[in-house]
Parts: C-alpha cells; sequence; structure tokens
C-alpha cells in the first residue's frame, strides 16, 4: 500500500489480451500504485482487454484505424482522448502500432512500454521466440520510455528470466509474464512518486531504498 495523494492518471494503449492492463488495474485498486486508469484505447474493435476494462467499470475505446487516412491522423485522435482525460502518463500494454513522432512529442517522456526481452537483445515482435532460438540462458522483460524508433528508449526497469532447457515459447513466455505484470507497476509507482529522472540514455531512480528494493524484486527472486 502507497501513500495517498492525487491519483496519477493513466491512459493505457492496448491491441489484445491485457494481462498487464489487468495487472496495473489490480495495482490501482490494491493501492500497491497511487494512480488509476482513466481511460482504455485500443486499435482492436473485439481486444479482450477492452472487454476486461469494461468489466471493471473503466472508460474503454475502439479507435478504429481504417476511419484514419494515417498513422498520425490515428495518433491525433487517440491524444485527442488522452487530453480530455487529463491522463498524464501513457502506459502501452501490448498495443501493436508504432506511435507518430507527433504523439510521442505530446507526450515526452510520459509514454512507457513493457517488452519481453533484456533490451537492447530481442527487440521487435516474437521477443522469447528469439531469445530461445539464438540460445541465450537469460533474457527477460524490460519497461522503458518510448522514443521515436522500435524499442529503443530509456531503459527504466529489467527482470532477468533463465530460459530453461525444456522450455517452449510459451513456458517461457508465460514465467515471463509474471515478471512483467510486477516490474511494470513498480516503475509506474516510481514515476507517480516523481523518482524518475532521465539523464541522457540513463533513467535514474531517486530515494536511497530503491536499489535494494528493485534488487529484491526484479534480481533476488530470480538469481540465487
Ligand atoms: C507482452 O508480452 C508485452 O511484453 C508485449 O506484448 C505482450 C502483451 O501482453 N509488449 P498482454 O496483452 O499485456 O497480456
Amino acid at each position: 500500500m502507497v501513500s495517498g495523494g492525487k491519483k496519477l492518471q493513466l491512459g493505457v494503449l492496448v491491441s489484445g489480451r491485457g494481462s498487464n492492463l489487468k495487472a496495473i488495474i489490480d495495482a490501482s485498486e490494491t493501492g500497491t500504485i497511487n494512480a488509476v486508469v482513466a481511460i482504455v484505447i485500443s486499435d482492436v474493435a473485439d481486444a479482450r482487454a477492452l472487454e476486461l476494462a469494461r468489466r471493471q467499470g473503466i472508460e474503454a475505446v475502439f479507435v478504429d484505424p481504417r476511419l484514419h487516412a494515417t498513422g498520425a491522423e490515428f495518433d491525433a485522435t487517440v491524444v485527442d482522448l488522452l487530453r480530455k482525460r487529463e491522463v498524464e502518463l501513457v502506459c502501452l500494454a501490448g498495443f501493436m502500432r508504432l506511435l507518430s513522432p507527433h504523439f510521442i512529442r505530446e507526450y515526452r517522456n510520459r509514454i512507457m512500454n513493457v517488452h519481453p526481452a533484456l533490451l537492447p537483445a530481442f527487440a521487435g515482435l516474437h521477443a522469447q521466440r528469439q531469445a530461445i532460438r539464438y540460445g541465450a540462458k537469460v533474457s527477460g522483460c524490460t519497461v522503458h520510455f518510448v522514443d521515436e524508433g522500435v524499442d529503443t528508449g530509456p531503459i527504466i526497469m529489467q527482470a532477468v528470466v533463465p530460459v530453461l532447457d525444456e522450455d517452449s515459447e510459451e513456458t517461457f513466455s508465460a514465467r515471463i509474464l509474471t515478471y512483467e505484470h510486477r516490474i511494470y507497476a513498480r516503475a509506474i509507482q516510481l514515476f507517480a512518486e516523481g523518482r524518475l529522472e532521465i539523464r541522457g540514455r540513463r533513467v535514474l531512480c531517486h530515494g536511497t531504498d530503491t536499489l535494494q528494493q528493485y534488487e529484491k524484486q526484479a534480481w533476488g527472486a530470480i538469481n540465487p
């Protein structure tokens, strides 16, 4: 449980299943994060994540890409919705579109994404499959700020997950996912507390107990 004060307003962008969205909503409801999901937006009409949000009583909007001539126009509609709900932090959670430079400018350093690998390794699609095929012994997940590139923004937090000999893409992805949920919520809370500072490519985390806590949560649990 974290202390009160005004809750950080989140906008979550989704395209599919929505397990990270669910983790964020749960963390918000239990008070693990001092934040609230103000709106969920999807580019996929029947995304499970939209349904999930609606069941929780959260505004969930489908923005139809086919009604927009360009990606930039689509993004302008999304930015407009986010602004109207006074969203302060945009969380990409399985959102399968690249953001336009306009979107990134509008929310500069206020867009986060979670990626299922230890960036900069295995960027792009099917990161878990890439790691297994490459023969990596560890991979994991990364929460990072979003910039104009694909999975290139400053890294906020990472968790390491070993690749087991018997892993399939499915079993490995499922294990990584549990860590995605944890570090995403943690990164959001650090942002809410105003403890993250971007300095060049590095994200510094202010507060003396952060490292200990981070090591315990993101490393200690999985590294002997
Ligand atoms: C996650 O693996 C995330 O890392 C990637 O897309 C997937 C989304 O899963 N960016 P979910 O919709 O949050 O369950």
